[in-house]
């Protein structure tokens, strides 16, 4: 799942089964929800999760900056908190010119919850690149590391 790359047949079905429409709509829905007064940088996050539900979230930010949570983090801890822990799909709307991708943090939070999953990164102005976590993370240090089973 590369950024117009090709495709394998098995991850095609994969994305066309996902209702992309809903998730983008349910990612600018929430982005207008952003508490982002110093950046002015609003970010949605919509994540379909294994039991059929859209899980949202928007970034929140903080007078003391450094506590600030991303938009796919909080959508990752709302998901979490309902009782859902595998997911199908994400999509992340930023009002970037070009598609920005999940900074660092975000990257290794969505690789605590395998297996893989796709991640479409769009802008309000309608560029996207559509990925997965395992391309935004490769080598992943994940929980699997801990298991023993060395991944
Ligand atoms: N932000 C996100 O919510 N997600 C991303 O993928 C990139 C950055 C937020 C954090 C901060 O509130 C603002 O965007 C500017 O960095």
């Amino acid at each position: 799942m590369s950024e117009g790359g090709q495709k394998d047949q098995g991850a095609r079905e994969v994305l066309d089964a996902i209702n992309w429409e809903d998730l983008r709509a349910k990612a600018v829905e929430v982005q207008s929800r952003a508490h982002a007064p110093y950046s002015g940088f609003f970010v949605g996050a919509s994540l379909l999760g294994d039991d059929g539900v859209v899980y949202v979230g928007a970034n929140v930010e903080n007078a003391s900056y450094g506590l600030t949570i991303c938009a796919e983090r909080n959508a990752i801890a709302a998901a979490v908190a309902a009782g859902t822990r595998r997911f199908t799909a994400l999509a992340v709307v930023t009002p970037a010119k070009k598609a920005a991708t999940c900074c660092g943090a975000c990257r290794q939070v969505l690789a605590e919850f395998p297996p893989s999953f796709p991640v479409l990164c769009f802008t309000n102005g309608g560029d996207e690149i559509m990925t997965s976590v395992t391309e935004l993370l490769p080598y992943a240090f994940g929980p699997g590391h801990l298991d023993g089973d060395g991944g």
